[in-house]
């Protein structure tokens, strides 16, 4: 397993990476362009053409099989954070607090943010919720900790919304979800994450607050984009309506273990290229 040398190592070190506040004034402007990485190699190939990486908890789904993202723990988020530090220079990290990690209240949402700065070395967090999450932003912000907040469907909420439908339909819906971004970005949130809702709930949202919104199954009229990298490499055989697929990997890797398959059962692999012969040794080297 040879490795590529990271971006950082190609610079000699000079690249600087991306940080909260760089973020945050690309309001308006250039979208940008976040996918969530869980492992060091991933995050290395996705670096140069990222804004943002997102360790999020749909690390669940994606790498553990599990049906949702609750059963995600802290320490687990803190091991694929700092996987994603390691093999990434230039983009932000963003790592996503998991569920039952910061929901009593500020001081164990500081708890768990620190924790996951001091030993990821990533630099900010990422919670759901609106309106009700608004103190607890604020308080993170206020002592050094970038918050990028979700609102519209969040998965943590998957019992009490019921599913993971769209949201944002009903009236009552599209103005709770709207209050709920104007509250996260009044409390300082640096972006924040617009999760599978009307279209025009997400450009009126994009146009009322000032942080940068970053749509999934949002608009591309948002100030950017978020999706799993592992949907958009065509890992999966199902995704949500939200999802495109820019590659077909799963046909490519059950193609390539074919052919590995049948190269061993054909005893032609491993041939004398990948073998180790006995080297006859000069008189001058013995
Ligand atoms: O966990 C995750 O991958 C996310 C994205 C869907 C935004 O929160």
């Amino acid at each position: 397993m040879s490795r590529v040398p990271t971006e950082e190592a190609k610079s000699g070190g000079n690249i600087r990476r991306l940080t909260a506040p760089a973020i945050a004034s690309r309001k308006g402007g250039e979208p940008v362009v976040m996918l969530t990485a869980y492992t060091a190699r991933t995050a290395e190939l996705l670096d140069r053409h990222c804004d943002m990486l997102l360790v999020g908890d749909s690390v669940a789904q994606v790498i553990y099989g599990l049906p949702s993202t609750l059963p995600v723990s802290l320490d687990m988020m803190i091991a694929h954070g700092a996987a994603v530090v390691r093999g990434s220079a230039r983009s932000l990290v963003v790592v996503d607090l998991p569920f039952g990690s910061y929901e009593e209240g500020p001081e164990q949402a500081f708890r768990s943010a620190a924790r996951v700065l001091q030993e990821t070395g990533a630099g900010a967090v990422k919670l759901e919720g609106g309106v009700k999450m608004a103190p607890t932003i604020e308080y993170l912000t206020a002592r050094g900790i970038p918050v990028m907040a979700h609102v519209g469907l969040t998965p943590q909420a998957v019992n009490t919304l019921g599913g993971y439908r769209a949201r944002g339909g009903r009236n009552d819906e599209f103005s709770e979800i709207f209050d709920d971004a104007v509250a996260v970005d009044k409390a300082g949130a640096f972006s924040m994450v617009i999760e599978a809702v009307l279209e025009s709930l997400a450009v009126s949202i994009t146009h009322a607050v000032n942080c940068p919104t970053i749509g999934i199954g949002a608009s591309a009229r948002c100030d950017g984009q978020v999706l799993v990298v592992d949907d958009m490499l065509g890992m999966f055989e199902r995704n949500a309506k939200f999802v495109r697929r820019f590659e077909n990997l799963a046909s490519r890797i059950d193609a390539a273990a074919e052919t590995y398959a049948a190269t061993v059962r054909a005893r032609q692999f491993p041939d004398p290229s990948h073998t180790y012969a006995a080297r006859v040794r000069s008189r001058a080297e013995a």
